[in-house]
């Protein structure tokens, strides 16, 4: 059962979002206590603070309404008291309200904010060519340098702070939201404050200008009852602070958010979403006001199952709403500017709703786009769990925001296979950067092909690129793409296989087959990881984007690895055989693309044989889908037969072996190389009479590899790995060069 103990909130806000659920967990409106062991309550339910947010019998008047205060149970010591006495129409009720909120509401309307959009748009180009001209390389605080002064000089702008004044004015504002500081340090605050506000009112009436300060100095001179001196200084107080504090977070938690999810970010630079998508899924999620202190109810009253009794304070909490399952289901906690609905009642609703809240959009979106065009490898410095947050409950923000302006690594860990027949070794190595046509993929795991050893021992010809590194089976996520890219997107799980692409001109590429690993055999220059262009062992790699395929989302990197050569090569063969629903299907061997060839063969129901000379693979073999286990051709035509058999292991002489057990009409797939032996046809052999085909298979075109994927994501095949972290990469590719492998090595990056 849950407890109905009230939280208390915790003044440091160190997760808002946690203390929000426990809330949520007792209803949607609850008890709580404020620091300094107040008793309040808070809303965390959508509706309810739409009703509360409505309901007139609600008073944001402390002085009046907050009945422990009136009484003098709740003094000077109570740590939020300066959200008591500041006046301004925040906290203010009836006529009062009315009386203080107009003089200021008319200079924020969508038409005068708009003609606001040059000044903003200046002030941000400045403090973009602020951070350009910093030092390359240096970690920089996004927040500080430019979150929180855009919004600030807009704000200080608009109502002639003079430049000198500006940061011990705003420092008021953000100490005022700070709930982790003593009674103390927020009385001296608010007395400070409220010192040079009336300074600033001073120097307003005898020197006006252009700015809003002197509009409201002019106004009261004009009607003494419009608002008195200390409302005057209260006004200024709240405009400056949340002409600036919530802004600050908005768009400090817009850029984290879409640094940690860079699929949303690429959304928004294909044009599939917008800025605003990405403003509005901010305000929802990361609320930048998580409480706006305080309301009292000017009599008992009935929400959310509650009756909140007169005179005690409300807490909207803005931060849990966004996230209220009811309104936004079971995934509220999750960015995702693709959703249908971001409603959020982050700006407030009814009459105390912002009066800021087009300013802020616009001050939003104009510092969004033009960040992120002119940095566009924007990345955070530090891990994204260790940014503190702010030390509030009253914003919803970051302490700092710690970022790189060009984040893109310069160099990385590659495998490097120094010389034909040398131990491979983890080596510094530049970046690649795509080019036309191609994808940096981020490779988070990389299996390990027999061919790559082949193509270290020299085998094959060894690779003429500098430094050599081979691979060919890499699953990651797309983090740049080239020009000319439009079907694949930074934030995308990519599979990259062997065969990248041809020349497009020579006579077979005049065929117009499709890519497969034929292509690889047979054009005058095919593009092929690990043998003409640089391979997959290494933390990035560059690929032709045509010739990736979308991961699903079921199936993990090391477990898609393998499948990328081994299960695309096992898979193309059972698919070239074509066996027909009754036939019998055997493999031969049960290495690295055997075991998956069982698995594909049971996996679509087939009687399923497996042929293997060392007993101790029987049990296995049959765990993997044979029914039946043999040693050899001879024991393989005692045992019945099989319509198809296909060759997995790399001896061409066990596979001129196996021919003898194949039925008539059988299929013998060659799906491996050899590089030393030879498959043979006897001259007493009756594959003629039998009308048997003798039929080779490779990569057999993407569909076929999504096709394998996808028995992977449904779960009817799993392949076995053996998992080496990159540091341990030389053991092992000498482990699976002696064969003790089961089945396949993958090694992360
Ligand atoms: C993303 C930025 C902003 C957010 C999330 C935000 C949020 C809010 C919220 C939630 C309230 C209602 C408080 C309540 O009744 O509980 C509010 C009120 C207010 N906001 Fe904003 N605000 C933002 C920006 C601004 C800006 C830029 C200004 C000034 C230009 C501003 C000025 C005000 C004022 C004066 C009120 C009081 C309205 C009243 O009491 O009638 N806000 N804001
Ligand atoms: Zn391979
Ligand atoms: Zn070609």
């Amino acid at each position: 059962m849950e407890s109905r103990c009230p939280v208390a909130l915790d003044p440091l806000g160190a997760d808002i979002h946690a203390e929000g659920s426990r809330i949520r967990a007792q209803g949607p409106v609850a008890r709580i206590e404020l620091p300094g062991g107040v008793k309040a309550w808070s809303v965390t339910g959508h509706a309810a603070a739409r009703e509360v947010l409505s309901d007139h019998r609600f008073s944001k008047d402390g002085r009046r309404h907050f009945d422990a205060y009136v009484d003098g149970t709740v003094g000077e010591d109570f740590p939020l008291i300066g959200w008591v006495l500041m006046e301004n129409m925040t906290t203010a009720y009836g006529a009062d309200h009315t009386r203080l909120r107009k003089p200021c509401a008319h200079a924020f309307t969508p038409r005068r904010v708009e003609a606001l959009r040059p000044a903003v748009e200046a002030i941000t180009t400045e403090l973009l060519d602020e951070l350009a001209a910093l030092p390359a390389g240096e970690p920089v605080d996004l927040k500080g340098l430019f979150a929180h002064p855009l919004p600030a000089r807009a704000i200080c702008d608009l109502f002639g702070v003079p430049a000198e004044a500006r940061a011990e004015m705003l420092r008021g504002g953000e100490v005022n939201v700070d709930t982790s500081i003593s009674p103390e340090e927020a009385a001296a605050n608010v007395a400070r404050w409220h010192q040079e506000m009336l300074d600033f009112v001073d120097s307003k009436r005898r020197s006006p200008g252009d700015d809003l300060t002197s509009d409201l100095v002019a106004a009261q001179q004009a009607d003494s009852s419009l608002l008195s001196d200390d409302e005057l200084v209260g006004t200024l107080h709240i405009m400056l602070a949340t002409g600036t504090e919530p802004v600050k977070n908005l768009i400090a938690n817009a850029v984290l958010a879409l640094l940690t999810h860079p699929e949303q970010l690429a959304l928004v630079r294909s044009g599939e979403a917008t800025w605003q998508d990405v403003i509005q899924e901010t305000l929802r999620v990361e609320a930048p006001v998580a409480h706006l202190p305080f309301r009292f109810p000017v009599e008992d009253v009935e929400i959310g199952g509650v009756t909140i009794p007169k005179g005690e304070p409300v807490l909207v909490n803005y931060a849990a709403i966004g996230r209220d399952p009811e309104v936004h289901g079971a995934d509220a906690d999750r960015f995702d500017i693709t959703r249908a609905n971001k409603e959020s009642l982050s700006f407030g609703h009814a009459i105390y709703r912002c009066i800021g809240q087009p300013l802020a959009l616009l001050e939003a979106e104009i510092a969004l786009a033009a960040l992120f065009e002119r940095f566009p490898h924007l990345g955070l410095a530090v891990p994204a769990e260790s940014i503190a947050p702010q030390g509030t409950f009253i914003m919803n923000g970051v302490a700092e925001l710690p970022v790189l302006l060009d984040a893109r690594p310069t160099t990385m860990k590659a495998a490097v296979v120094p010389e034909v027949g040398a131990t491979w070794e983890l080596r510094d190595v530049p970046v690649p950067q795509p080019g036309p046509g191609q994808v940096l993929i981020r490779v988070r795991a990389s299996g390990l092909c027999h061919n790559d050893l082949w193509l270290t021992d020299g085998h094959f010809p060894f690779p003429e690129f500098d430094p050599v590194v081979v691979g060919h089976e890499a699953a990651g996520d797309v983090v740049a793409v080239g020009p000319g890219v439009t079907h694949r997107k930074v934030g995308d799980r990519v599979g990259a296989t062997w065969v990248q692409g041809t020349c497009g001109t020579c006579d077979y590429c005049r065929l117009n087959l499709p890519l497969t690993g034929q292509s690889g055999m047979n054009c005058a220059a095919p593009v092929m990881s690990g043998l003409t262009v640089p391979g997959h062992h290494a933390e990035y790699v560059t690929v032709l984007a045509d010739s990736t395929v979308l991961l699903p989302d079921e199936v993990s990197y090391v477990q898609a690895a393998p499948v990328l050569c081994a299960g695309y090569t096992s898979w193309s063969a059972l698919r070239a055989a074509d066996p027909k629903p009754h036939e019998r299907v055997a493999v031969l061997g049960i290495g690295g693309l055997g075991h998956l060839a069982l698995q594909f063969s049971r996996a679509c129901g087939f009687d399923t044989v497996a042929i293997t000379r060392s007993p101790d693979k029987h049990d296995l073999a049959r765990e993997l889908g044979a029914a039946t286990v043999v040693a050899n051709g001879a024991e393989l035509a005692a045992a019945g037969g099989a319509d198809v058999i296909l060759v997995t292991g790399t001896s061409y002489e066990a596979a001129t072996d196996a021919l003898q057990g194949l039925r008539p009409n059988g299929r013998l797939v060659l799906a491996t190389i050899d590089p030393e032996g030879s498959f043979s046809i006897g001259p007493t052999s009756p594959v003629w009479a039998q009308r048997q085909q003798i039929i080779g298979a490779t990569h057999n075109g993407l569909e076929q590899l999504t096709e394998a994927l996808r028995l992977v994501a449904e779960g009817k095949v799993d392949p076995i790995v053996e998992v080496f972290p990159k540091e341990r990469i030389a053991e092992a590719v000498a482990l699976a060069a002696k064969g003790e492998v089961r089945f396949r090595a993958v090694v992360t990056y």
